[in-house]
């Protein structure tokens, strides 16, 4: 059984959306195993999005990260990383499925309300960054 690592954005958290966000996620087969709300500062922002520090949204990525609480959370069941990416929809609202998470509540291409992890590799780091084991409970 695949987990993986979710962020509800700052966007959602501020128009009151964890519970819709999670709804689909629930509807979708995904259980939440591990959820909580913090306030990511700069530093941690960076550090998560280490990866896009060459691309010219990287300091409005962190900055938007850091700007209002985010809600991370694991989410754990069968081939957990491609469900979660297919209930998230296309980074851009625009292309996105009808249904999807981004559909039907990103504001745009950088304010998208939800991350998830894009490979097995990147889904194991990210959740060490948040969560200790004793955190995830499957
Ligand atoms: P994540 O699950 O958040 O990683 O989204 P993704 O995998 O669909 O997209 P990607 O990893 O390519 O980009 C990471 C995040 O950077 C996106 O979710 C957006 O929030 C932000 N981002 C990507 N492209 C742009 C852009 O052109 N402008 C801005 N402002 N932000 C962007
Ligand atoms: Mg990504």
């Amino acid at each position: 059984i695949e987990r993986t690592l979710s962020i509800i954005k700052p966007d959602a958290t501020k128009r009151n959306l964890t519970g819709k966000i999670n709804a689909k996620f629930e509807e979708a087969g995904l259980r939440i195993v591990a959820q909580k709300r913090i306030q990511l500062t700069m530093d941690q922002a960076g550090k998560f999005y280490e990866v896009h520090k060459e691309r010219p949204f990287y300091g409005e990525l962190c900055e938007f990260m850091a700007s209002e609480p985010v809600v991370v959370q694991v989410l754990e069941g069968e081939g957990a990383i491609a469900k979660n990416r297919e209930v998230m929809g296309a980074t851009n609202p625009a292309e996105a499925d009808e249904g999807t998470i981004r559909k039907e509540y990103a504001l745009s291409v950088g304010e998208n309300s939800v991350h998830g992890s894009d490979a097995p590799e990147t889904a194991a780091e990210e959740i060490s960054f948040f969560f200790s084991g004793l955190e995830i409970v499957g």
